[in-house]
């Protein structure tokens, strides 16, 4: 059993409502859900917090060191992605595959958001695909576990 965290950051509660023309017309709680059912047997555990500080706590307890509840993380962390060097501190503690994702395509939009500071911190980034950017996240992190190893 792989058990993935996947984390929201800020705003991303309001899916399926804010700028839905951006963002979707699903919730989360929708696109959860598809993704249980497409990627079974993997577990998702859903984090969500407005809340940089909350989103740091939630990655300590459970990732860090002797606590780890998790063999990988998809992290959309909103708007924090552009600025946040304490939550970029945060995922270099953490040793085990972890995906930054985005619904829209961060680099067709205004200057601020079309520079990640987590990005570094993070195996790779996946954006501008809506619902499917979680979706391609899994389809690697898939990869990754079924890879033989040597
Ligand atoms: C977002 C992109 C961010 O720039 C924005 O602040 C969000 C959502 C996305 O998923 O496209 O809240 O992370």
């Amino acid at each position: 059993m792989v058990n993935i965290l996947v984390m929201n950051g800020p705003n991303l509660n309001l899916t399926g409502t804010r700028e839905p023309e951006i963002y979707g017309k699903e919730t989360f709680e929708q696109i959860l859900d598809e993704m249980h059912k497409r990627y079974y047997p993997f577990a998702f555990e859903y984090y969500q917090s407005n809340y940089e500080g909350a989103l740091i706590d939630k990655l300590q307890y459970s990732c860090v060191y002797n606590a780890v509840l998790y063999h990988a993380i998809i992290i959309n962390p909103g708007a924090l992605a552009h600025y946040s060097y304490a939550l970029y501190d945060a995922l270099r503690t953490i040793h085990m595959p972890k995906v930054e994702v985005h619904l829209s395509n961060i680099y067709k939009r205004e200057e601020f958001r079309q520079k990640s500071v987590v990005a570094s911190a993070c195996d790779g980034s996946i954006c501008g695909f809506g619902k499917e950017s979680y979706f391609l996240a899994v389809e690697w992190l898939k990869m990754h576990f079924e890879k033989p190893r040597s």
